[in-house]
């Protein structure tokens, strides 16, 4: 698979918005076993996800020029369709953690004394890592189990 730059950004967006989920399960649980809910825990959170959004960007930059350079699949390939949902799972990925940073900025400290928007930030952090763990077994499978993607249609 010479030429290909994209399995090289890939790593990040995965640690980065791995770890923002990790931090973000670490502040709600360790704050429900002390009643202490830290802010360093939920500002580690934000960075982790400001930080895997850029590099998240960067990935679809270089899964788009991998695929217009046609070096693995293209659009118009037997497994093109899968691109397709490669694609709409990465915009779907850009929405969600937008969403946990637009709602989080109002609420930058003590995340606890609002409900509303830590259920927004919790449920963002939960669907995006979703997100992000199918879009790199589509990702995988693409590379190494293309027949089982060619079955499943
Ligand atoms: C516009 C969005 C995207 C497109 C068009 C795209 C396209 C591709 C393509 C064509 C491949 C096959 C290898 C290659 O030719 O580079 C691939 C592999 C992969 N993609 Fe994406 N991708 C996108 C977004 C993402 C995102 C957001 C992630 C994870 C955060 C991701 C994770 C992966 C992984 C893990 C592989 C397997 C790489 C390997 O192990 O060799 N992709 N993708």
């Amino acid at each position: 698979m010479k030429g290909v730059i994209h399995p090289l950004s890939v790593h990040l967006p995965i640690a980065l918005l791995l770890m923002a989920f990790m931090t973000m399960c670490y502040w709600l649980f360790k704050g429900l076993a002390t009643s202490v809910f830290e802010n360093r825990i939920y500002s580690l959170t934000r960075f982790n996800t400001v930080a895997g959004l850029v590099f998240v960007l960067l990935a679809m930059a270089t899964g788009f020029r991998d695929v217009l350079a046609g070096y693995w699949v293209t659009f118009n390939s037997p497994l093109g369709k899968w691109l397709y949902v490669k694609v709409t799972l990465a915009v779907l990925i850009v929405i969600i953690y937008s969403t946990f940073l637009w709602q989080s900025r109002k609420k930058p400290h003590y995340l606890q004394e609002d409900p509303k928007i830590m259920t927004w930030c919790l449920i963002t952090q939960l669907v995006g890592f979703l997100l992000v763990i199918t879009v790199t077994a589509l990702g995988t499978m693409l590379v190494f189990y293309p027949h089982v993607l060619a079955r499943l249609g």
